[in-house]
């Protein structure tokens, strides 16, 4: 039986016990008085009847007095018995029942007493063992919450604080009874870059959302703010359930992990450019004399070369996109010449698999857009080589422009593999590669995608993708116009704009 039950069962006990004492004390002056009126009234009763000498009548009532006592013993006795019963039942003995065999009411009213305590007795042991299973639960709740990594809060409907978790006690700092009943916008704060993010905002409907914690200590904690709003029954008074994923451990592994990747690919870059520098150098002086074979394992040895430095610009480029460094420096540009070297740098590797590369003529002159020309540049590259490498021997690859009010759209179109519609929503994405045949043959790593619509973000387009399996893709990318005439003042003004809507990143 549970501690609580039990102290009840005494307390319910202990009363009945003291009131049946008080009512034995009263019988008891009852007793007395009876014996007492009894035996003083006796003598004068029986001199009624019979002449009676005073030491026949001091014998008459003593007589009198103790066959009263013994009378009233006999009637009450079974008064006894019910506080004792009472007092064994108020000791915790639920077992403990009443023998009465008078055959008269007390008879009655002890099983009455029986009855009654068989009805208590298991209800008080129904209760006690539900109240058993109730903790039981509760503790190996507390038990699974207090496991959970993440920290979990519960808000009443006033969003005062009602739960916390061990974790949720960590990352605030306070403890739950610190906390317990108090309005939670007083003592943990959530911040966004911008503003405060109140109770109101999260507990309504769901949000997930990357914020700043501030708790007990003033410290900051980065963390991911999951919020549901619970809206069970009202008695519960449980209103909104906050999660809170400590992102602090991730960011730095996240920081890590782009510092050995930086340190790595700086550390490759210098010696493949000296090897990349002396092949071609050595080819170029000496390819005349050597034998076929040994020209021919010489270029395979330079183009590996040079597709392993590709990757680890890729690399490095990612490298800043993710600490938000990549640096392009937006400024009025002809686009023209940029178009005509990309396409001139491939038209070999073109001409290699047999693809006939050409750039539409423009319609009319092509106004000047805002861009990083080295930049602009690698889009241009990236786009161009895709279409060549996906394309089959025989196919063609096109560039074309189409000028509107504010911006140029450029199309860089093939007639290669295409992409199946469930790549199309991966294929901006890091180390995307669709696995076809084509794409097993051509090594590349995936990235090149990602850096073209990181900088074709960051000048302030849009680039997007249109693919027909068998029959190829257009990728299509816009760039602002630059302000006609072009001064500083206007650049300055575009870049201030940009830097506004987060495009640009310097
Ligand atoms: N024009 C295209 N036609 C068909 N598939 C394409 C085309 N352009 C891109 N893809 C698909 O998208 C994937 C991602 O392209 P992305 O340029 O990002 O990487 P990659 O070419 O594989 O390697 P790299 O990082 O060296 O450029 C490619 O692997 C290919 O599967
Ligand atoms: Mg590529």
């Amino acid at each position: 039986m549970g501690q609580a039950t039990k102290n009840k069962l005494v307390l319910t006990s202990k009363i009945a016990s003291d009131t049946l004492d008080y009512m034995g004390k009263k019988i008891l002056h009852l007793k007395v008085a009876f014996v007492i009126v009894f035996a003083a009234l006796s003598p004068t009763a029986l001199g009624l009847f019979i002449h009676l000498t005073p030491i026949l009548s001091i014998l008459a009532a003593i007589v009198c007095a103790i066959l009263s006592a013994i009378f009233l013993i006999w009637i009450l006795k079974p008064l006894g018995k019910f506080s004792e019963s009472v007092r064994a039942f108020s000791d915790g003995n639920l077992n403990h029942r009443i023998d009465i065999r008078s055959g008269d009411e007390f008879e009655d009213m002890g099983n009455s007493f029986n009855t009654l305590a068989d009805k208590l007795s298991k209800t008080i042991n129904q209760t006690a063992n539900d109240r058993d299973i109730a903790i039981s639960e509760k503790n190996r709740f507390d038990e699974i919450l207090s496991s959970v990594i993440d920290g979990i809060i519960a808000l009443d409907f006033n969003k005062n604080i009602i739960f916390l978790n061990k974790s949720a006690q960590n990352l605030t700092g306070y403890s739950n009874t610190e906390v317990y009943g108090k309005p939670v916008n007083q003592l943990i704060h959530f911040f966004s870059d911008t503003e405060d993010i109140l109770p109101k905002t999260y507990c309504q409907g769901n949000f997930n959302q990357g914020v700043k914690l501030i708790g007990k200590d003033g410290k900051q904690t980065k963390i991911n703010l999951i919020a549901t709003q619970v809206g069970g029954p009202v008695q519960t008074n449980l209103n909104c359930i906050l999660i809170l994923h400590d992102l602090s451990q991730e960011e730095e592994l996240e920081q890590m992990k782009l510092d050995f990747v930086s340190m790595a690919s700086h550390e490759l870059k210098t010696p493949l450019t000296s090897i990349i520098g002396y092949l071609s150098v050595f080819l170029e002086e000496n390819k005349s004399q050597l034998p076929k074979d040994g020209s021919d394992l010489l270029d395979k040895a330079f183009i590996a070369a040079q597709q392993l430095q590709t990757l680890i610009q890729n690399l490095l480029n990612v490298n800043k996109i993710e600490r938000e460094q990549l640096s392009v420096s937006p400024e009025s540009v002809d686009y023209l010449p940029i178009l005509l070297k990309a396409i001139e740098d491939l038209k070999n590797q073109a001409a290699q698999k047999n693809i006939s590369l050409n750039l539409t003529s423009p319609t009319q002159t092509l106004p000047k857009v805002m861009a990083d020309p080295i930049r602009l540049g690698e889009v241009v590259t990236n786009l161009v080589s895709n279409a060549i490498n996906y394309t089959n021997p025989g196919g063609r690859v096109e560039v074309s422009t189409a000028i509107s009010p504010a911006e140029v759209k450029t199309t860089v179109s093939d007639t290669g593999v295409g992409i199946p519609p469930e790549a199309i929503p991966h294929l901006f994405g890091k180390f995307f590669r669709v696995s076809n045949q084509l794409q097993k043959a051509s090594k590349g790593t995936g990235l090149g995608l990602y850096i073209t619509k990181s900088i074709i973000e960051k000048l302030h387009g849009k680039i997007w993708v249109e693919s027909e399996v068998g029959k190829g893709s257009s990728f299509f990318y816009t760039l602002p116009i630059a302000p006609q005439n072009s001064s500083f003042q206007n650049e300055d003004k575009f870049v201030a704009q940009a830097i506004q809507a987060g495009t640009l990143n310097y």
